[in-house]
């Protein structure tokens, strides 16, 4: 059983390495701290949430497209950003462990542990009271809030803090070949910049009327100080984000239809509706005049996946101004020419793979009809994103049954991932595939040599059944 969630979090980060999803970067070298690698399981979940994520908004939208812009992008767009400016965190250090900390992150953990104790009240009072500061840059106040609750480094165990002071959270390093030559560019700290900048490039060769998107997919770098949680905040990730360039005046009816259409998507995802909630934004980024989350119940707690901005005509007209090129667009339907204002989704891949596995993640225990008790560990992955769709899996290692599975192999290998095991029993094969989140597996046995047909085992409910081969791709198909 397991204890509590806590235990289940860290149960899902032992099963992710152990089963090949995630590994931590280095890890001969004793690992990097918040930067993890992906494994032969773990890339191919995330390649299918990528492209449910990339489909879902180029293919079903007419009006959306999609880019890979580059991660180095010419610094001048970091200042226009207002990156350079305030993409800064509040942090305080520890003065005997020397430990840095994000202040809310501290104080966030503080809540997290009253709520275990059972004391919610008091720690939804103290992250709203964290809130309310932080809203209002009360960096005294924050202050007086880590110091009146006597809040502890995990380090040193003292209370011997600095004042809370704000950090730049971008990675930056040189570019050019020769040292007085080189220029400091930033690695992106988010992917939308690439498509602000292309903005005009893409409505024009695309051909695009307002309202449009362009989506892009790619990695975005962050020196976040507080690294903790597993793949939940990490220094290197992925982020899935789509620009939505809209009429100035119409942001509040798109910002509606987006968070509508975003939690439809991870509904869909076949994660339950109950788990999810929206969580508005009360301190806004420079940006935005409007911002909500999407939040997951995590073992460790309602946070962040997904965020949906209203940026306004805040970047456009930035870039203009530090470009002196016009970022402008002609709308013929009113005969206006005007910076388009922009609706911005925008979802971390590698906190929807976190995300995926903590749904997905069960210990199952039952008795058997001889009374002794049997249990597994389970990856209960939707099966259309599940890294392997099919086990072929030759009850015997001869008897011209693996020749017989390879055929079959051949055949579904063109159409979804399918995996081939002989070793072990069939049992054990069972149970790793059950681990591995493979909603089907076949089994090639004597008899199919008769009739043609394999047995088919379910991974939710362990029920089995006879279907023909022929037809199996299909059957298969029908059910992701
Ligand atoms: N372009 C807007 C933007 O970047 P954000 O709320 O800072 O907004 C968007 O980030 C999403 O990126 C978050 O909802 C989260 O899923 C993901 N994300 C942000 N920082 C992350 C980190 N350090 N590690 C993993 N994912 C992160």
């Amino acid at each position: 059983m397991i204890a509590n969630d806590q235990h289940k979090f860290q149960a899902i980060i032992s099963h992710a390495k152990e089963y090949g999803f995630v590994f931590q970067s280095s890890e001969i070298y004793d690992g990097l701290s918040a930067v993890y690698d992906y494994g032969p399981w773990g890339s191919e979940l995330k390649k299918n949430l990528r492209e449910a994520w990339w489909n879902e908004m180029t293919r079903m939208h007419d009006n959306i497209v999609g880019i890979d812009a580059a991660i180095f992008m010419h610094p001048t767009t970091w200042k226009a950003s207002g990156h350079v400016d305030n993409f800064s965190d509040p942090m305080i250090d520890n003065k005997d462990s020397k430990k840095r900390y994000r202040v809310d992150h501290l104080i966030e953990g503080v809540a997290d542990q009253l709520v275990q104790d059972g004391k919610t009240e008091e720690a939804e009072q103290l992250i709203a009271s964290m809130e309310a500061l932080l809203a209002a840059n009360d960096f005294a106040g924050l202050n007086e809030l880590v110091e009146s609750r006597k809040m502890k480094c995990g380090v040193s165990g003292t209370c011997n803090w600095t004042d809370v002071r704000q950090f730049n959270l971008m990675f930056s390093t040189q570019i050019g070949s020769v040292a007085e030559e080189s220029t400091e560019i930033y690695l992106r700290p988010e992917t939308a910049q690439g498509i602000f900048v292309n903005f005009l490039n893409v409505q024009k060769t695309a051909r695009l009327k307002i309202p449009f998107g362009i989506a892009q997919i790619g990695k975005a770098f962050r020196n976040e100080i507080v690294a903790r949680q597993f793949i939940f905040r990490m220094r290197e990730f992925e982020q899935m984000e789509m620009q939505f360039f809209i009429r100035p005046g119409t942001q509040k009816e798109w910002y509606e239809y987006w968070k509508a259409e975003r939690m439809k998507w991870h509904t869909e995802m076949g994660i339950p509706a109950e788990d999810y909630r929206f969580h508005d934004h009360i301190k806004l980024a420079h940006y935005a005049d409007a911002a909500v989350d999407i939040e997951y119940n995590f073992p460790i707690g309602w946070k962040e996946v997904e965020g949906i901005h209203s940026r306004t005509d805040f970047d456009l007209k930035s870039h203009q101004e530090f470009s002196g090129k016009k970022l402008q667009y002609f709308d013929n339907e009113i005969n206006q020419n005007y910076v388009p204002y922009v609706i911005e989704t925008s979802i971390g891949l590698d906190r929807m793979f976190l995300l995926t596995l903590c749904h997905a993640y069960q210990e199952e225990k039952w008795l058997k009809e001889d009374g002794s008790e049997d249990s597994r560990i389970v990856l209960k992955i939707p099966a259309k994103i599940a890294p392997i769709k099919l086990a072929i899996l030759p009850l015997l290692k001869k008897e011209g049954l693996p020749e017989i599975a390879r055929e079959i192999m051949k055949e579904c290998r063109n159409e979804f991932y399918c995996f081939y095991e002989e070793k072990d029993t069939i049992g054990k094969r069972y149970r790793r595939m059950d681990a591995l989140g493979t909603p089907f597996c076949i089994t090639i046995d004597h008899q199919t040599k008769e009739d043609k047909m394999v047995t088919i085992r379910y991974r939710d409910t362990m029920k089995q059944e006879r279907i023909p081969i022929e037809g199996l791709v299909a059957f298969v198909k029908s059910k992701m």
